[in-house]
């Protein structure tokens, strides 16, 4: 244990010390004000989220020493409020032959007693995966559990696949720990139930989904798994790589999702409704849910997608996580909400006359800002097109409207800036759309932050999140409405303020 322990102390310090001296040399234009990114280097998954001694925990897959996906770490950041974080040293870092190659993957935490108790997927040379623990006694050091892994390859049913099985879920259930597991099995991803008296020792309960489930999966892995219990239900999130789409629905290239039911504990199975995407827009993956004390479940997720080109690269940093959002279910689908505490960074609150809009865009000039959140609700009148332009500059805007010949609402990045591409499967890269909700009138809230937007529309039964690469200067908002009449009714913005 103690050899362990010195090992890993030697890779966290070389991390640790990477970091402090290249800092400082990342260029700050694309950065966020308000979301949680690391200091430099490369981020993905949220990991770990969890509520430990007074405070939220947010780990997340972390290469500190580039810009590009490397050899797994975990960053580590707290916070008191969900909205205001602190990046603490890195808590994890490949050092042991089970976690040496492409490191540590997602994974987990849950309090033990006094201890907080990380699980997570080792990656070692031969790309087997393991998964393993690590345990904390204060919320900053952490030490690999010496038996690792906990999980071994060898301790898999034939019908998992020994190089995909990761990312571990962890949560108590009537007394005992399960763990839920991103699989394959044959061609197809699954999600597997493990479970255990004690975090060490752990038996294979089952597969999630059978043959008749298939609509549930894809032929990439169901990554990151997460549980959320909500009105005496279980959601089931996870991220299927490659979900093909189907109509209007998976249209990412790789997708979030949820599903309402619950497992049965004796067989793994889990039975449950509609799949549905979490979030409509275009960056937004690797989901994790946690209850907080109080009782509300929040969630966090990568602001970013694999597989396209990420613009802040060359400066030295890649990836950010949205802003943490409350989840509740309502007449059986989720809806996502900024967390409350945001409001107490309001800022400089302004507020637009309503207007009624005819074949016309107005700026809005005390609306101008990229660090802020606007709220409005949109009168849809007879308008074919209305809605708001923000980020906006002499070439540059990024459009959200409802579409009244579709009835869909469109966020379009065609004219945001930079062009964000890569493997796309969608015919039209650059434009998502959801379903309107009913009615004459949509609120939409909108929270900017330099070079991300996350909408959120009606009361947060839809969401679409965005990175947004536009020039620095380009931070105009217009109201907007085109072939017809619509109306701006109670817009608002606040400048968040951190
Ligand atoms: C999801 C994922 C996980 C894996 C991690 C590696 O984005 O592919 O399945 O653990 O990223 O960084």
């Amino acid at each position: 244990m103690k050899d362990i322990k010195t090992f890993h102390y030697a890779a966290l310090d070389r991390a640790n010390h990477f970091i402090e001296k290249y800092g400082n040399r990342i260029n700050e234009r694309y950065r966020p004000y308000y979301h949680l990114a690391a200091v430099t280097g490369w981020i993905n998954d949220p990991n770990g989220f969890g509520w430990y001694n007074g405070k939220i925990h947010q780990f997340y897959q972390y290469n500190p020493y580039g810009s590009v996906w490397g050899p797994m770490h975990w960053g580590h950041a707290v916070s008191e409020d969900m909205v205001k974080w602190e990046n603490l040293p890195v808590a994890l870092a490949p050092s042991e032959p089970y976690d040496d190659d492409s490191g540590c993957f997602s994974g987990s935490s849950i309090v033990a007693g006094s201890k907080f108790c990380l699980m997570y997927t080792g990656m070692g040379k031969d790309k087997l995966s393991r998964q393993c623990a690590a345990i904390s006694e204060d919320g900053v050091n952490f030490y690999k559990y010496e038996n690792n892994p906990v999980i071994s390859p060898d301790e898999l049913p034939a019908c998992m696949s020994a190089e995909d099985t990761r990312d571990p879920f962890i949560y108590e259930h009537n007394g005992k720990y399960y763990c839920l597991l991103g699989t394959k099995s044959g061609k197809f991803g699954n999600i597997a139930m493990f479970r255990s008296d004690d975090i060490k020792k752990w038996e294979f309960v089952g597969l999630a989904f059978d043959e008749s489930q298939r609509g549930y999966v894809s032929e990439g892995v169901c990554e990151c798994p997460s549980l959320a219990n909500l009105g005496g239900k279980e959601v089931l999130i996870y991220s299927p790589q490659f979900m093909p789409s189907n109509g209007s629905k998976f249209r990412n290239i790789h997708s979030s999702v949820y599903i309402v039911g619950g497992f049965n504990y004796e067989t793994g199975a889990f039975t449950g409704g509609e799949i549905r995407d979490i979030d409509e827009g275009f960056d937004f993956y690797a989901p994790q849910v946690t209850q907080l004390p109080d009782g509300r479940t929040v969630m966090t997720a990568w602001m970013q997608m694999w597989d396209r080109n990420i613009p802040t690269a060359q400066d030295g940093w890649s990836g950010e996580m949205i802003l943490t959002r409350q989840i509740d279910l309502e007449d059986g689908k989720l809806v996502q909400r900024p967390v409350r505490e945001l409001e107490k960074y309001r800022r400089d609150e302004q507020t637009a006359e309503d207007m009624t809009l005819y074949n016309e865009v107005r700026d809005i000039e005390a609306f101008k800002g990229d660090c802020s959140e606007i709220v409005f609700t949109l009168k849809k009148g007879d308008a074919n097109r209305a809605g708001i332009e923000f980020f906006k500059g002499p070439s540059h805007r990024t459009y959200l409207y409802y579409h009244a010949h579709s009835g869909r609402i469109v966020l379009d990045r065609v004219r945001s800036g930079i062009d964000i591409r890569g493997a796309e499967h969608e015919e039209i890269y650059w434009k998502r759309s959801v379903a309107a909700p009913e009615g004459e009138y949509i609120n939409f809230r909108i929270l900017l932050d330099n070079t991300s937007a996350e909408i959120f529309i009606g009361n947060g039964q839809s969401v679409m999140t965005a990175n947004v690469y536009a020039d620095e200067s380009d931070e105009g908002v217009a109201f907007f409405a085109d072939g017809g009449t619509a109306g701006i009714i109670g817009a608002k913005k606040y400048t968040i303020k951190i």
